[in-house]
């Protein structure tokens, strides 16, 4: 079985067909998400608030990303893998876009890379896609630039959502193969979706959108605290991973592990 290609993510839109995508950064959660068949997985720099302990994803660095992304190529055969480029290694302008692009798909592997922002990363988009690397946006609520946005705030609303819509017409024109919309109103999102031939990836951005994604501890319940009104959460690994921790815990204490059946003689 081959990787899933961008081009049957344009074929998924022609014919309808809505495709679910997960962020990944390890072996295990890589093996499981494609073994489930998800056809896209992200290695998002949101690694920085998920894996590496940064409030945000603005401290993280192409070499924090690139062993994580390497790992989840490793670890799959079918999806479509992209990485992120984190804040600072593509706002110089094109020609650091692109050198970024390179260093990642040889380093990491990966089959696309992923950068946020509309009009600005324009030309950095079309520099990239030129040297024959997919490129997916990611416009709306963007994540680095959360001090410059003020905080974590739907994006879309009023005269905002005109603006969007020619971000993302600007972005397919560049040859973006999908753009992210993250913190969009549903109806500003749906606008989007009927304009452009590529696929429109949500997160916080509705249902009439192409595909959705989220972060996968998010989707599977490990991360605690409060959650964005846009998270569902399809599991409780985080009670799960409490309760065995305790059981190992109690069993070393008490003296009931080892038992016989782990033990050499
Ligand atoms: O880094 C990330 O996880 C992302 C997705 C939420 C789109 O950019
Ligand atoms: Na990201």
């Amino acid at each position: 079985s081959r990787r899933v290609t961008i081009r049957d993510l344009r074929t998924a839109k022609e014919r309808g067909e809505r495709w679910p995508m997960l962020t990944s950064y390890d072996m295990y959660t890589a093996e499981i998400f494609d073994a489930a068949g998800i056809p896209v997985l992200l290695v998002g720099d949101s690694a920085g608030n998920n894996v590496y302990a940064h409030p945000d994803t603005v401290p993280v660095t192409v070499e924090e990303l690139v062993p994580l992304a390497r790992a989840v190529v490793r670890s799959t055969s079918r999806a479509l893998v992209v990485c992120d480029l984190p804040f600072g290694s593509y706002q110089l302008g094109p020609q650091q876009a692109l050198e970024t692009s390179i260093r990642i798909m040889k380093e990491a592997g990966v089959q696309a890379v992923k950068l946020e922002g509309g009009l600005p990363v324009v030309e950095s988009v079309r520099r990239i896609v030129e040297a024959g690397i997919p490129v997916m946006a990611h416009i709306g609520f963007t994540p680095q630039s959360v001090n410059a946005l003020g905080g974590y705030r739907v994006q879309g609303r009023g005269t905002d959502g005109a603006r969007l819509v020619e971000a993302a017409l600007a972005l397919e024109e560049a040859g973006a193969f999908a753009v992210v919309l993250e913190m969009v109103t549903a109806e500003v999102a749906a606008e989007v979706t009927k304009r452009l031939a590529i696929p429109t990836v949500g997160i916080g951005a509705g249902p009439d959108v192409d595909a959705q994604v989220l972060v996968w501890q998010d989707m599977a319940g490990l991360r605690s605290g409060r959650m964005p009104k846009f998270v569902k959460q399809y599991g409780d690994l985080r009670g799960a991973l409490v309760t065995a921790t305790k059981a190992f815990a109690d069993d070393v204490v008490t003296g009931v592990f080892p038992a016989d059946e782990h033990t050499y003689h």
